[in-house]
Formats: structure tokens, C-alpha cells, sequence
């Protein structure tokens, strides 16, 4: 063994590795250290944000290393290391130096927010160096990451192997469980985050749509539909969104005195990722309305000059009251709970689609379980989800399973009559709406597919099935349109 390599092995001190000191990274390394066994080796691109991560917490079992060689040496083998940097070049960048100073059989965790067919692009070609790279969707913001997120890890069952023990002592617990698990191979942990992702878009929509049905249906205040979500909260909408929601609610504005969801300006921003999992979806040709509406809604919000232009068009001419406000009020209850079952079914079937075309092999109760905790849409009815998919793994769709049928059963009417309010009073509610069309949809015995295969075969010839005989149509539209002749294609 020469001089160099038995000075190496001394330094290696660190069971686990983080680059990046940013916000996300550096609370994650805190949360590292802070568990019984690890020694967190930390880099970062500038010593600076090490040196102040040093500073501010000199109670952590930190490895802080100035350079990649020096970072590799700190780690023992298999060495492992969760990057935590700027997503897309950044990451890019830091898997090139890894991959340099790393062997074959270590590690490499991307633990940003990739988009899955880049983590799939990166697996492939880091695997080629004999070295494991796992996408890792990490949830639950800031605060997760520090004191437990929820993890979603893809990447081969070699790297879980050493990984999962480490992500385990990290992740939320909810009902004594980690919120992690082995999601599939390559990008599945990053197509799974983003999806999760989607559904938090349009659970948040939803929540926002029924504040807003709410306050111009029966002219509550902030703080009195503050009230109304922290009951619901009590019950089977229990969920961190709709326990903050209450919270937003009812925070004044110390400068102005009034409720601060008045003064915030009514523009919604986001990072992107509702668009990628509404863009994944188009190409898999799964509906997800709720969620493409919830994005859709948020870029609405975001038009400022549009929405000035159009702030005088015309609305009902006639006003609409509400005669009932606690029973309005219970069927606006109703009305998200219905739709919030449709957007996670329409997410699940999302998630089905990808691994079907990705080949992943994913479990959904599993990952309904991992989202119980650590991250945003973590609720109550999750559990629900799990225990459908463990009564009928193969359920075709999750309105399908009967806890959620009876649960639509028991709230369609009332999401009916919250939707006709919404349109005669003129109260946008694209994600109500679009959940009950998508259900009625799903659920009709005829659609008018029927008269679009026939306009198709009419100006394109594009043919169409019939429902009494097998075989390709397509109809002689020209000439004396009553004697139309059906010939099969083939
Ligand atoms: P935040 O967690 O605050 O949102 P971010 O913008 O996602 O942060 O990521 C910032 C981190 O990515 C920083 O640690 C940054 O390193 P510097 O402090 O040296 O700027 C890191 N980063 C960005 N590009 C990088 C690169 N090409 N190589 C290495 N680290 C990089």
C-alpha cells in the first residue's frame, strides 16, 4: 500500500456525503448528523458556505472538505454522497467531479428536483463507470429536509442497499413507518416526486377554489373560514394543506390590520414542476385535468394585463344567494373531498402509465404510505389509498375501490349543486368542475368519441370501429349521403 492511499483510508471518517451548503442541502446534512452513527463529509463549490455551516452548528459530527479529492477521501466505501445543488448544469457539473474521484460500487445521489427522463440520461451514464446513481425526490421543503422529508429514491437494489438504511434514519415517520422507500430503477424516484408534485397543485387549487366558493358564496371573513378549515381539519380532509390553510387564513396583515390573504398579491408563481407532470401526462395520454388545471389556474393568476383587460367583461346578470350557509358550506366540504379522490386517482393512474412505459415496478400503497409524512400532501387520507391497493393490487382506478366509491357516492350531489353555484354565480372553479366532468366522463355508458370519429373519418379518413362487428370502417362521405356504405379497411 503506498504512503498516499494509507493516508487516504485514515480519512475516511464519513459514512455519508452532501455537496451543496445551500438552504436545502445544508439542512439536510444537519439532519444527517444529527442521527446516531453518520458522520457527514460536507462540500460545497465556495468554502464559504461550509465555513458558515461549521460555524453555526459546531455540535455536528462534520467531515467539511475544501475539494472533491478531498471529499472522496473523507467517505468511507462504498463512498455515498447526496448532491444538493442548483438543478439541471449545476448537478451536471457535480456528477462529472464526482464521477472522477469516485470508484466503482460508490454511490451517487441527486437529490434536487430533476426531471426523471434527465435522471434516466444521467443513470445510464454514470452506470457506465461501474459507479450507482440514484434520483432521489426529497419532499417537504426546507423544513423536511432538516427534520424529516419524505424520500423517494430510485436507482438499482445494489445502491438501496446501502442507501436505505441511510435515508430511513432521515425520513418522516409516520405511524412508526420511514417515508421512504425503494421506489424502481432509474428516474422512477424522480417520476414519482413529480407527480407528487402535480397532485400537491391541484390539492392546493382545490382548497383554493373552496376558500374562494366560501367567501364570495356566503361573505365570511378570512379568519371565520379559518375556522371552518381547522374543523375540517377534525375530520376526513385532515391534511398539513388544509391545517396551514386555516393558518394563512387567519393571519392579519401587522402593517395594514387586514387579513394578509388581502394583501397578498393574487398571482401564483411555481417552479414548474405541475407543467412537467401535465406534459408527461399528455405523452403517456393519461387525463390529468385537475392537475393540468390547477397549473393552468396559476398562469391565469399571472397575467396581469389580460386580467386588468378584462376586468369589466360582463358577469351573471342575475345575483345568486346562498339561502343555507352551514349546509352550503358542508357541500363545499363534500364538493373537495370528491374532487380531491379524482385527483389522486387521475395521479395514480399517472403513476401506473410511467412504470408501464418506463418499466418500473412501482407499489403504489407503498408510495401513498412514503407520502404520509415529511411532505406537503401528507394526510390522513393516504391511508385510504394504501389499504385500497393492498385489497385489489391490480384496482384499474382508485374511484374505483369501494371506500372511495361510497365516499363520491355520499358527496356527488353536493359537488353537483356547489358546481351549478359556482357557474350561476360566476366563481371560477376549473378544478371542481373539471373533477365532476372527468367523472361523469369516466363513468358515461356512450361519449360523443362516437360523433369525433365520425368527423375524423369524414375530413381525414381516419376510419373508426364499430361496437356490432369487429374490423376498420370508414364511410363514402361524398355523393348521396343516405346511401352511405361502410367498407372494412383491411
Ligand atoms: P437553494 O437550496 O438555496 O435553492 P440552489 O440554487 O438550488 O440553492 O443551489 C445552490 C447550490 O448549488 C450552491 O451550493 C451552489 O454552490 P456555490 O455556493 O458555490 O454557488 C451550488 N452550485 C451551483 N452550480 C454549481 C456547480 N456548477 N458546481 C457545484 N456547485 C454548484
Amino acid at each position: 500500500m503506498t504512503q498516499q492511499e494509507t493516508t487516504d483510508d485514515t480519512r475516511a471518517v464519513a459514512n455519508i456525503g452532501v455537496v451543496g451548503m445551500a438552504v436545502m442541502g445544508s439542512n439536510l446534512a444537519r439532519n444527517l448528523a444529527s442521527r446516531e452513527g453518520n458522520t457527514v463529509a460536507i462540500f460545497n463549490r465556495s468554502y464559504e458556505k461550509t465555513q458558515t455551516v461549521l460555524d453555526e452548528h459546531p455540535e455536528a459530527e462534520f467531515a467539511p472538505a475544501h475539494g472533491y479529492e478531498e471529499f472522496a477521501a473523507s467517505l468511507t466505501k462504498p463512498r455515498t454522497a447526496i448532491i444538493m445543488v442548483q438543478a439541471g448544469r449545476g448537478t451536471d457539473a457535480v456528477i462529472d467531479e464526482l464521477t472522477r474521484v469516485f470508484e466503482p460500487g460508490d454511490i451517487i445521489v441527486d437529490g434536487g428536483n430533476a426531471l426523471f427522463t434527465d435522471t434516466i440520461r444521467r443513470e445510464k451514464a454514470v452506470r457506465e463507470t461501474g459507479i450507482n446513481f440514484v434520483g432521489a425526490g426529497i419532499s417537504g421543503g426546507e423544513e423536511g429536509a432538516l427534520k424529516g422529508p419524505s424520500i423517494m429514491p430510485g436507482g438499482s437494489a445494489e445502491a438501496w442497499e446501502t442507501l436505505g438504511p441511510i435515508l430511513k434514519s432521515i425520513a418522516a415517520v409516520a405511524e412508526g413507518e420511514p417515508c421512504v422507500t425503494h421506489v424502481g430503477t432509474d428516474g422512477a424516484g424522480h417520476f414519482v416526486k413529480m407527480i407528487h408534485n402535480g397532485i400537491e397543485y391541484v390539492d392546493m387549487q382545490l382548497i383554493g377554489e373552496a376558500y374562494d366558493l366560501i367567501r364570495r358564496g356566503t361573505g365570511k371573513t378570512p379568519a371565520e373560514i379559518a375556522d371552518i378549515f381547522a374543523e375540517w381539519n377534525r375530520g376526513e380532509l385532515e391534511s398539513y394543506l388544509i391545517e396551514i390553510t386555516a393558518e394563512v387564513l387567519r393571519q392579519s396583515d401587522s402593517a395594514s390590520g387586514r387579513p394578509l390573504v388581502d394583501v397578498i398579491l393574487d398571482a401564483a408563481g411555481a417552479k414548474g414542476t405541475g407543467a412537467w407532470t401535465v406534459q408527461t401526462a399528455l405523452d403517456l395520454g393519461i387525463p390529468v385535468s385537475g392537475i393540468a388545471e390547477a397549473v393552468f389556474a396559476r398562469s391565469l393568476s399571472s397575467k396581469p394585463a389580460q386580467r386588468a383587460g378584462a376586468s369589466d367583461l360582463p358577469g351573471p346578470s342575475e345575483q345568486v344567494s346562498v339561502d343555507d350557509q352551514d349546509a352550503f358550506v358542508e357541500d363545499v366540504r363534500r364538493a373537495l373531498y370528491a374532487s380531491k379522490i379524482i385527483a389522486y386517482s387521475q395521479g395514480f393512474d399517472a403513476i401506473v402509465a410511467g412504470a408501464e412505459q418506463y418499466g418500473w415496478d412501482i407499489k403504489k400503497g407503498d408510495i401513498a404510505k412514503i407520502w404520509r409524512g415529511g411532505c406537503i400532501i401528507r394526510a390522513q387520507f393516504l391511508n385510504r389509498i394504501t389499504d385500497a391497493y393492498a385489497e385489489d393490487p391490480g384496482l384499474v382506478a382508485l374511484i374505483l375501490a369501494p371506500y372511495f366509491r361510497e365516499a363520491i357516492e355520499g358527496a356527488q350531489d353536493a359537488w353537483r349543486r356547489v358546481i351549478v353555484h359556482a357557474v350561476e354565480a360566476g366563481i371560477p372553479t376549473p378544478a371542481f368542475s373539471s373533477s365532476l366532468a372527468y367523472y361523469d366522463g369516466l363513468r358515461a355508458d356512450r361519449l360523443p368519441a362516437a360523433l369525433i370519429q365520425g368527423q375524423r373519418d369524414y375530413f381525414g379518413a381516419h376510419t373508426y370501429k364499430r361496437i356490432d362487428k369487429p374490423g376498420t370502417f370508414h364511410t363514402l362521405w361524398s355523393g348521396d349521403r343516405t346511401e352511405i356504405e361502410a367498407t372494412d379497411a383491411h
